[in-house]
């Protein structure tokens, strides 16, 4: 739908319960264009709060289209590729399939994470918000033990397991809400989620170290008893190694 510059706050506070996945926003002359990716029931959900909108069909195969730009990255001494490419025979590899979770290994947040853990002390890791296992499984290749990962997202738990048999490794990948479920014991918490969750969940003390990212270059978590020990920034993301003080 088109909505008119001065009413898009409004438009946008009337469509984010209707699109809790979020929607997309494109500057179109004075208006904005909101854009949600729905069904029939969420348009029609759509329709009846604003009205007048317009549809188009999402041509069959999107879910599967990102494969296509799935291409193996390095990232902390490891090679990071999809199933359907053959890992160098001399390196160090490890292989994701992500499915419909977060985490090919390409992002600037997740090689950055993996890069700080390449340099970090080994011990045992829990990979908080763990996606599709990605960074839990490169802690296990780069040799920390035991690792264990979590999410909140049964999509990702589901892709994360699938994973860790891919890879033959020993990891236990948990349904949980990082900031409310008991989770388990580790020397090192690895966390790429977002700044509020990242901050929270540190407060709760569930390591005494801690590699986090997941904000952009100009953020940085801020929470009490948390020293920073290392920074890197990568393509406008940050990430933080941090240490209980
Ligand atoms: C940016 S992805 C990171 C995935 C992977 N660790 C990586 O670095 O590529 C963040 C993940 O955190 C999960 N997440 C967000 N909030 C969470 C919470 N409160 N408890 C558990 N998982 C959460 C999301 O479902 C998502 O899979």
């Amino acid at each position: 739908m088109r909505v008119p510059l001065a009413d898009v706050e409004i438009a946008r506070a009337r469509l984010l319960p209707l699109a809790p996945g979020g929607f997309e926003e494109a500057d179109a002359d004075d208006e904005v264009e909101l854009r949600l990716y729905t069904d029939s029931a969420g348009e029609a959900r759509v329709r009846e709060v604003f009205g007048s909108v317009s549809s188009a069909l999402v041509e069959s195969g999107w879910e599967d289209r990102w494969r296509a730009f799935h291409r193996p990255v390095r990232a902390g001494g490891l090679w990071i590729g999809p199933p359907w490419e053959t890992p160098p025979p001399d390196e160090l590899a490890i292989v994701v399939d992500p499915g419909q979770a977060f985490g090919t290994g390409a992002h600037p947040t997740t090689q950055a994470c993996i890069e700080l853990l390449a340099a970090h002390e080994r011990g045992s890791v829990l990979d908080a918000g763990c996606g599709s296992g990605v960074v839990a499984i490169a802690a296990a290749r780069l040799g920390f033990g035991p690792v264990a990962g979590v999410d909140s997202d049964p999509v990702a738990v589901a892709a994360a397991r699938a994973n860790v048999a891919l890879n033959g490794v020993g990891i236990e990948m948990l349904l949980a809400d990082v900031l409310r479920d008991a989770l388990p014991a580790a020397d090192l918490l690895v966390a790429n989620v977002d700044l509020p969750v990242v901050e929270a969940l540190l407060a709760r003390l569930p390591a005494v170290k801690a590699i986090t990212s997941g904000y952009l270059a100009y953020e940085a978590p801020r929470v009490p008893g948390w020293e920073l020990r290392a920074h890197l920034e990568l393509d406008g993301w940050a990430a933080d190694s941090l240490a209980l003080s």
